[in-house]
C-alpha cells in the first residue's frame, strides 16, 4: 500500500514539473533584420526631416511638434502652417505613402487640391522616393495632436485654391534629381542637399515677380527676406574670403569669420537644420557652394 502511495506521489511531482515546463511562455525570435529595418528608417527620417527644415515651419515654439500654427508672412499674405502629425482627423495620419509623395514631388494634396509654394514642394519635388517615405515613417512615429489647422490669411484673389493651381501649372515642373558625372559624388551630394533636401535656393536665390525662383541666378542672393531684408548670395564668389574651417563653424554654430552671430531666418536653418549634419554631409554642402 506504501509503495503505491510513494508512486502516486511520484507521479504527481512529474506532472507539476512537466506542466510547469509546459506553461513557460514560449520564446519568440524576432526577425532582427525587420527590426532594425524599421528603427532604421525612422533615426534616417529624423535626419532627413532636421535638414529639410519640417520641423521649423510646422512646429510652434510651445507644443507639440509638427501640429502647425506657424504663421509665415510673405509678400503675398500670411500662410499658417497645417498640423502634419500622424493624427486620423487633424493631421496627415490617413495619408497613405502615395499621398505624401504626391504632395512633396507635385504639391498636390490627396483629394487633387494643390498647396501654394509657401509649402516648397517646389525644392523637395526632387527628394528621392526612399527619402521622402523615410521622412513619413519618423513623422508617423511621433505623438500626435488635434489642433485643428487653420486657414491662410490671404487677399482675393490669391485666397482662393485654385491659384494655386494656376502658380503650380505656370511655375513649377517636377524634377529628379539629376546625378552629375563631371563633378564628384560630394559634390552631388552637396547639390541634393543645397537645392532639394536643406532648399537653401528658396531663400538665396532671386525670384522673378510670380515668386518663381530664377535658376539662372542660383544662389546669388534675394531680396525676398521677411520685410524685405536682402539676403546674401552664397556663390564660390561672395564667399570667396570664407576658409573651410569658417564655414565649418558657421554651419555648426552659426558663428561669422568676423566672429558676430548670423541673424534673421537665418539663425532657425542653423538650429534646426545644419546644425544637424553629419561631417560628411556638411564636408559635401562646402565643397557644392565651393563650385559654384
Ligand atoms: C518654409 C516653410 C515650410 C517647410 C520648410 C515645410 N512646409 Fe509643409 N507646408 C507649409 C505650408 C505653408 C503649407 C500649407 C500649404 C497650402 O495650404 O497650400 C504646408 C503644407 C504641408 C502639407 C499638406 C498638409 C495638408 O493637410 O494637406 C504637408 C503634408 C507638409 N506640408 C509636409 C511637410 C514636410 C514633410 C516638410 C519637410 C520635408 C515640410 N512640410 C516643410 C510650409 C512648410
Ligand atoms: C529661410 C530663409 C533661408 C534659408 C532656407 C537659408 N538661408 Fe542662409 N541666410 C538667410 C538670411 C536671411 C541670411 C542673412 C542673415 C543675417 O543677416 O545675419 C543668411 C545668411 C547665410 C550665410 C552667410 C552669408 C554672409 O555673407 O554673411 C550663409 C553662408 C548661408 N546663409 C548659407 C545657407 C545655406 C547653405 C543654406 C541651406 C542649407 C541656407 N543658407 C538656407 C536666409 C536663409
Amino acid at each position: 500500500m506504501k509503495k503505491v502511495i510513494y508512486l502516486f506521489i511520484s507521479l504527481c511531482c512529474l506532472a507539476l514539473i512537466i506542466m510547469l515546463i509546459l506553461l513557460q511562455p514560449k520564446k519568440i525570435k524576432l526577425d532582427s533584420t525587420l527590426i532594425s529595418e524599421k528603427t532604421d528608417q525612422i533615426k534616417r527620417g529624423e535626419y532627413l526631416t532636421q535638414l529639410a527644415g519640417c520641423i521649423g515651419c510646422h512646429s510652434p515654439e510651445d507644443g507639440i511638434l509638427l501640429e502647425g500654427g506657424v504663421e509665415l508672412i510673405s509678400d503675398f499674405g500670411t500662410f499658417i502652417t497645417p498640423n502634419i502629425t500622424a493624427d486620423v482627423v487633424f493631421g496627415i495620419g490617413s495619408w497613405s505613402d502615395q499621398d505624401f509623395v504626391r504632395a512633396l514631388r507635385f504639391g498636390q494634396s490627396p483629394n487633387g487640391a494643390y498647396y501654394y509654394p509657401a509649402f516648397p514642394y517646389t525644392s523637395y519635388t526632387a527628394l528621392t522616393q526612399k527619402d521622402m517615405l523615410d521622412i513619413k515613417a519618423y513623422i508617423f512615429s511621433l505623438p500626435t495632436s488635434e489642433k485643428p489647422s487653420q486657414p491662410h490669411q490671404l487677399p482675393f484673389p490669391i485666397s482662393l485654391r485654385l491659384a494655386a493651381l494656376g502658380w503650380n501649372f505656370v511655375n513649377f515642373h517636377d524634377a529628379e534629381f539629376k546625378y552629375n558625372s563631371d563633378f564628384s559624388e560630394l559634390y552631388n551630394r552637396g547639390d541634393y542637399i543645397v537645392n532639394h533636401l536643406a532648399h537653401c535656393q528658396e531663400c538665396h536665390t532671386p525670384r522673378n515677380w510670380l515668386g518663381k525662383i530664377d535658376k539662372s541666378l542660383a544662389l546669388s542672393g534675394s531680396n525676398f527676406g521677411s520685410e524685405n531684408e536682402s539676403i546674401p548670395g552664397i556663390r564660390a564668389i561672395d564667399l570667396k574670403d570664407w576658409l573651410d574651417v569658417d564655414l565649418n563653424m558657421f554651419f555648426q554654430e552659426g558663428l561669422l569669420p568676423d566672429g558676430d552671430y548670423v541673424g534673421s531666418t537665418m539663425v532657425e536653418v542653423i538650429d534646426n537644420s545644419t546644425h544637424y549634419l553629419t561631417d560628411q554631409d556638411r564636408a559635401s554642402l562646402i565643397e557644392y557652394l565651393k563650385n559654384n
